[in-house]
């Protein structure tokens, strides 16, 4: 009441008096607590480490505000902190950056230059407050930024620490071996495996042997190579129940090995070494008689089979064993003949030296196995019936192998199933319908097989269903419309193959669908309209089937798509539909891919299109377009404070904006505005259309363009004289226009250019010379133009007295005419490297080699998602 009385009488000059006043209520208030709080101080955090951890807040850099619950007196209600609840000490504090670092996420967005891959809280150094909290017995710093600062010495003073953990926190420099003061710890992480190359290392472990209650050590990649004893002195700590040391770049042991000591190791990681494991580092390890989990991948000096054989025999209790990409040679079957029959896990990943047949290896594996991967082995045989009997299987994958015959139909028998990939492999017949029955299924691989038949109703069942991939075999009959049942799926991808009929209309139910391929088969009939209502689509491929009508006008709702393909169908109509939708998307559209070619598009290319930002590529060559070439950049014009095409001036703003939010200024009555143009696209291809005007010089504002075809069309007027700004160009056709007027000289300056086509215009005049002209000695560049001369056409007729550029200055003999020639020379081969490059590394960011790397991308994606899925259950 007296506050809104105050705002209403107060006048606004005096808000700050206001703002002060509150402060003051709000500050007494805090001092009566403060009081009251010390009256039981028992239950709440003492009074220095409060100030401790403030100051320890103060040093740390909090974007995600996950220390937003840092306020107030009670520090032990903290987010991450805990206290004694007898003695009120704070006993736990977890700093750990809270949202897991995913490798793998960079990867796949590392061409995506607006990701960032890691906001991490922390602080460029460990603040001294830290070491005041005598009381710790939990500290978790890992996955923060630490900027390379040294392990400080201090953390040995938290004697009573239990807990430890700085994996992956941006450490640098030597573990400092006073950590060995920590008698009390139980689990130390250093584990370092996100900064490459490791920036922390030990040269002698002896400082382990005084952790006499360590149960988890972890040093995976830290830098161990000077540490040549290492074996002998983790063999001094008997309590340890993990031993993590994969990629630690240990030494090679030597032969005489002390006795086994680790006699409560339960999970054993070695991989990545790469001295050899010899025999009778086998037999040392085939002690660790509690041994649960091992993984040995990676260990390139893994060779023994039969010693190996022997160890695994002894390993009674094991459950997981992890041998990817080793150089054992000989038969899968030696190895796992005595293994632990308690096995429910095991991965035999890129073993090229091992072989076996799968029915073999089967009948020597538990029943009790649920997760299996035999991925690119030389793996033969047929799928044995028997396959049905391992009905624990969740994961089953063998891509890539020498695997033939039919999916026996014992499959439907494995209802825990949730991985299924056996792509790659020659298997032929049909797949069963009883896939319907694996209703836990999440992700089914079976493309590039020779599996033929229909893709069973029954698929329908199958719920769980996120990822299907069914390309590239030879499956006909018709998609059938189960499919549109499975409302959980993400990535439905049926291409080449031979299917028929029509896009069934249910595939519009399927709402988390982001990744949609039927391309490549013989599908006919319309688009169905109800693909609008899968919001999330980001990837439509249709093309190169024989799909007809027009491109559904609710397609433009498709804010989120980012490739749309209809190309090589018999699609109508105009693409001002489209556009009109995606104009209306609150986000504007994530278009970046539009290929519509060889079609019967027709209408003008809508003047709207700059309204796809993010256009990357637009390809609408062989259609019926018609109209000004111009109108692509009309709305643009229109509203130009630059008036006349006076391009500089409608250049000039862009120089201030970074290239990544590259924006145009225009003008719109008498207040600026901004507006996104196609600042982003690459390649334009407009051929085998029917446009017609002159070459916009609007053109020019398209600064990234590499590639850009517009041949075949009724183009008229001249090559702008400016086209030089486009300095990334590499490919550039206008043949079989109307152009006229001469090819502009510094054309020559675009070096990367490697690929012209100029033949069958009206072009007259001398072929300019130099660079990047150099080499483009064929003449049918230049053919039908019967007004253009010089090389590599008869010379001109002016220059008769002259010669061509390669031979004019053939009569000198100077010295200093031999170095212009060598330098010739040297430029015709410069020009030469850098355009092939240029091309062909464009062209392998082109296309399908694009597909497959984001297909590539995505199936790690998936493996990714589903590992956590698996792990976190539904
Ligand atoms: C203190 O906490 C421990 C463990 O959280 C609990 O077992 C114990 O009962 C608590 N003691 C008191 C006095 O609250
Ligand atoms: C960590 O901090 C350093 C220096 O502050 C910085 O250069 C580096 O990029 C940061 N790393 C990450 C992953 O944030
Ligand atoms: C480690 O322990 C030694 C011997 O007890 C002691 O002298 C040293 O100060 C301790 N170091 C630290 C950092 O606490
Ligand atoms: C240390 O922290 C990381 C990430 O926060 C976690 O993955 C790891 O399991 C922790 N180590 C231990 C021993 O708990
Ligand atoms: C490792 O350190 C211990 C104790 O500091 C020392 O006795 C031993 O000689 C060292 N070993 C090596 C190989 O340097
Ligand atoms: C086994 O561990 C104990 C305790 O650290 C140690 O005394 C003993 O020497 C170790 N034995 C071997 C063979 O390393
Ligand atoms: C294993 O599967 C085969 C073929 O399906 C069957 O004949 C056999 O009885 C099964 N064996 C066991 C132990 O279940
Ligand atoms: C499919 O069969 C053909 C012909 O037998 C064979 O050449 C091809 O390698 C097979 N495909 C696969 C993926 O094994
Ligand atoms: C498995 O699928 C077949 C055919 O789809 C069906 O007849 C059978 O009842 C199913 N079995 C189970 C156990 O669901
Ligand atoms: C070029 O222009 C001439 C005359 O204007 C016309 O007859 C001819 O058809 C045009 N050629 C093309 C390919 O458009």
């Amino acid at each position: 009441m007296t506050l809104n009385w105050a705002f209403m009488a107060i006048s606004s000059s005096s808000k700050h008096a206001i703002v002060i006043f509150v402060a003051l209520i709000l500050l007494s208030n805090r001092a009566n607590c403060d009081d009251s709080l010390h009256a039981n101080k028992g239950n709440t955090c003492l009074e220095s480490e409060r100030r401790a951890l403030i100051a320890i807040k103060s040093d740390m850099y909090d974007p995600g505000e996950w220390l937003s619950s840092w306020t107030g007196y009670d520090c032990c209600k903290w987010r991450g902190v805990a206290c004694d609840n007898v003695t009120g000490y704070v006993t736990r504090l977890d700093l750990h950056y809270p949202d897991e670092y995913n490798p793998w996420v960079e990867i796949i967005f590392v061409y995506d230059y607006e990701y960032n891959p890691w906001v991490s809280i922390g602080a460029s150094k460990v603040n001294p407050s830290l070491f005041e909290l005598k009381h710790l017995r939990y500290l978790d710093l890992s996955f923060n930024n630490f900027s390379y600062s040294h392990v400080p010495h201090m953390i040995a003073s938290l004697v009573r620490l239990e807990y430890l953990n700085l994996s992956n926190a941006f450490f640098y420099g030597l573990i400092p071996p006073v950590l060995g003061n920590l008698s009390h710890i139980q689990h130390l992480d250093l584990g370092n495996c996100y900064t490459f190359p490791s920036t922390l290392f030990s040269n002698n472990l002896s400082w382990l042997s005084n952790l006499n209650s360590l149960q988890y050590l972890d040093m995976s990649c830290v830098n161990l190579s000077k540490a040549t004893n290492w074996l002998h002195q983790i063999n001094l700590i008997p309590t340890l129940q993990v031993l993590l040391l994969r990629h630690a770049s240990l030494p090679c042991v030597p032969p005489s090995l002390p006795t086994f000591n680790l006699t409560s190791l339960t999970r054993l990681d070695l991989s990545g070494y790469e001295w050899n494991i010899s025999a009778s580092m086998l037999r040392w390890l085939s002690h660790a008689s509690n041994l649960e989990h091992l993984d040995l991948s990676g260990c390139l000096g893994l060779f023994d089979a039969e010693a190996l054989s022997v160890a695994l025999g002894a390993l009674h209790n094991l459950r997981k064993l992890v041998l990817v990409e080793t150089q054992i040679a000989g038969e899968f079957s030696t190895i796992l003949k005595n293994v632990s029959r308690m096995l429910q896990y095991l991965d035999l990943r890129w073993n090229f030296l091992l072989s076996g047949e799968i029915s073999t290896i089967l009948s020597i594996l538990p029943r009790r196995l649920e997760f299996l991967n035999l991925d690119n082995n030389n793996i033969y045989g047929r799928i044995p019936e028997m396959l049905g009997n391992y009905t624990s299987l969740r994961h089953l994958s063998m891509f890539y192998t020498q695997i033939t015959g039919d999916i026996p139909r014992t499959i439907g028998k494995l209802i825990h199933l949730e991985y299924l990939d056996l792509s790659g492999n020659d298997i032929t017949g049909e797949i069963p319908s009883n896939v319907g029955n694996l209703t836990n299924l999440e992700v089914l691989y079976l493309s590039r097989t020779n599996i033929t038949g229909s893709i069973p109703e029954s698929l329908g069942n199958v719920v769980y269903l996120k990822f299907l991939d069914l390309s590239e075999n030879k499956i006909t009959g018709e998609i059938p419309n189960t499919l549109g049942s499975l409302e959980k799926m993400l990535q439905l991808d049926l291409h080449a193959n031979l299917l028929t009929g029509q896009i069934p209309t249910t595939i519009g139910r399927i709402f988390n669908l982001s990744y949609l391929d039927v391309s490549e088969n013989h599908l006919t009939g319309e688009i169905p309209i109800t693909i609008d209502r899968i919001s999330n689509l980001s990837y439509l491929d249709v093309s190169e089937n024989y799909l007809i009508g027009e491109i559904p006008k609710t397609f433009g709702r498709l804010c989120n798509l980012w490739m749309l393909d209809l190309s090589l169908n018999n699609i109508i109509g105009e693409l001002a539909n489209l556009l009109d939708g995606l104009s209306n998307c609150p986000q504007g559209a994530a278009l970046s891919y539009l290929r519509i070619a060889d079609n019967n598009l027709s209408g003008i290319i809508p003047s709207n299109l700059g309204l796809l930002a993010q256009l990357e590529e637009l390809d609408l060559s062989s259609n019926s377009l018609q109209g000004h070439f111009r109108a692509m950049f009309q709305d643009y014009t229109n509203s130009n404070p630059c008036h006349d095409n006076n391009l500089q001036c409608a250049m000039a703003p862009m120089g201030s904006y970074r290239p990544k939010d590259k924006i145009l200024i225009t003008a719109k009555g008498s207040t600026y505005e901004y507006i996104r143009i196609l600042s982003l696209v690459t390649s334009i291809d407009l051929s085998h259309n029917n446009l017609s005007g002159e070459i916009p010089n609007e053109l020019m504002m398209l600064r990234d363009l590499h590639f850009l075809s517009l041949s075949n069309n009724h183009l008229t007027g001249t090559i702008p004289e400016n086209i030089a700004v486009l300095t990334e160009l590499f490919s550039l056709d206008l043949s079989m226009n109307n152009l006229t007027g001469t090819i502009p000289s510094n054309l020559s300056a675009l070096n990367f250019l490697s690929h012209l086509n100029l033949s069958f215009n009206n072009l007259s005049g001398r072929i300019p010379t130099g660079n990047q002209f150099l080499t483009f000695d064929d003449p049918a560049i230049y053919a039908g133009n019967k007004d253009l001369c010089g090389w590599p056409l008869p010379e001109c007729p002016s220059d008769e007295a002259q010669r061509g550029p390669l031979h004019a200055r053939d009569d000198d003999d100077g010295n200093g005419s031999k170095l212009e020639k060598v330098l010739d020379y040297a430029f015709i081969a410069m020009g030469f490297i850098i355009g092939f490059w240029a091309y062909w590394g464009a062209m392998i960011m082109k296309k399908s080699i694009r597909i497959a790397l984001f297909q590539m991308a995505d199936r790690i994606y998936d493996w990714i998602y589903v590992q956590l899925a698996v792990k976190f259950g539904r």
